[in-house]
């Protein structure tokens, strides 16, 4: 790009920031959109619609078992707690955790659509105007840190509800878990809702709504490149496809090409073959077995699960695994001399040779660790079906 960096509007760097990804997404083969450019004011309209439809169960499950164990889980986390949610919520979960928080330090939401941030702070200081709110205009991924309230905080919680982590592939939940861990530190905790593995035609069914708004949200993306990037999609030209992969455990949802045909996107054009799918979500499902291995690669221990009868969804607490931040426990060493300086321990009478041959031991012991935390490929445990819950 050989455009002056001077003089360039900040609205400039997103608009080329954004073309460039989205060129080189319709690139790639297969090709691949992010989901993230799903919420632009009309997207966020859609998905609000989607979240009303009787297929679409995760809403109205989620919020069920908040009313039912709010207070349960504000007692757990005790007072003067400062609240930092992922995403902006200025809707009843967030207010049902602040109402029973005891005396909460602080609400601190972290929004990437500055006008999503802008209305749903707008939204909760007018219903808590005592409340201290600090809002970040940032993405969640990147590393970020905590504002200081004015306030006493006895203790951070991340909260992370509507089974957005899903959205993430195990690896990348798996980092974002590890930043959340380091931002809350050593004496925070995280709720996080996640969507459970359930019988496919059901969640198949939640991403196929029978009135279309589903379809409608995604292929809003395609409106969204035309009007935004200058593209020409006819978007009657393309459908939505949503699948349930029971070997993935998770959903996977396609934009597909109904015929060959050239797309003109930012003035660079692209040709479909018929049928040609791009990816554009995975919304994952798990076991809470699963998520705690996934919890514990991060250094985060569950230490309770919320559930409804049907364990169709689950909101999970989770707090720092004392190991997780070595740095912070206080270590005393009983004798300095039994430490060599490469830091393993000295045994008496070893020779450089077994000293290697130890070293070399342990190195191959890190690398199992590693290959143990992130298998190659995802884990394999399709959904079975389990015996009703005597409640
Ligand atoms: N986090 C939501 C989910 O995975 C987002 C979502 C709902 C979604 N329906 C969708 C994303 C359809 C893409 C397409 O359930």
């Amino acid at each position: 790009m050989s455009v002056p960096a001077s003089g360039l509007h900040q609205d400039d760097v997103r608009y080329l920031a954004m073309r460039d990804e989205i060129w080189r997404g319709l690139a790639a083969r297969p090709r691949k959109l992010s989901s993230k450019w799903f919420y632009d004011e009309a997207g966020s309209a859609l998905f609000e619609r989607i979240c009303e439809q009787d297929e679409y169960y995760v809403t109205r499950t989620e919020l069920a078992l908040m009313r039912e164990h709010v207070a349960a889980m504000a007692k757990m986390l005790g007072p003067q707690v400062m609240l930092v949610e992922y995403g902006s919520g200025s809707g009843e979960k967030t207010r049902l955790l602040l109402d029973h928080l005891e005396r909460p330090a602080a609400y601190v939401p972290i929004e990437i659509s500055r006008t999503a941030l802008r209305d749903s702070v707008a939204q909760l200081r007018q219903a808590y105007p005592a409340l201290e709110v600090v809002a970040l205009n940032a993405d969640f991924t990147e590393p970020l840190l905590l504002p200081r309230p004015h306030g006493p905080v006895r203790r951070p919680v991340v909260y992370f509800p509507g089974s957005t982590l899903g959205n993430f592939n195990r690896r990348e939940a798996v980092d974002l878990l590890i930043r959340m861990r380091q931002l809350m530190g050593p004496n925070g905790r995280a709720l996080v809702g996640i969507d459970l593995k359930k019988d496919p035609l059901l969640i198949e069914a939640a991403y196929n709504d029978g009135a279309g708004v589903t379809a409608a949200f995604t292929l809003n993306l395609l409106a969204r490149l035309n009007r935004e990037l200058d593209a020409d999609f006819d978007l009657q030209q393309f459908h939505h496809r949503a699948r349930y992969n029971v070997m993935r455990g998770r959903v996977e949802t396609f934009i597909v090409s109904r015929c060959a045909q050239r797309v003109s996107v930012a003035g660079r054009p692209f040709a479909f073959a018929a049928d040609e799918a791009m990816a554009v979500e995975i919304s994952c499902k798990y076991t809470v077995s699963e998520f705690a291995g996934m919890a514990a690669a991060a250094g985060l221990g569950v230490t309770h699960v919320w559930t409804d009868r049907r364990a169709w969804f689950a909101v999970v607490l989770l707090e720092p695994h004392p190991l997780a931040n070595a740095e912070e426990i206080p270590m005393s060493i009983h004798d300095a001399k039994d430490l060599s300086p490469d830091g393993l321990p000295c045994v008496k009478n070893e020779g450089k040779k077994e000293k290697a041959q130890r070293k070399k031991a342990a190195d191959e012991n890190v690398d199992e660790a590693l290959e143990e935390t992130f298998p190659a490929s995802d884990p394999i445990s399709p959904f079975v079906p389990a015996k009703p819950r005597q409640h």
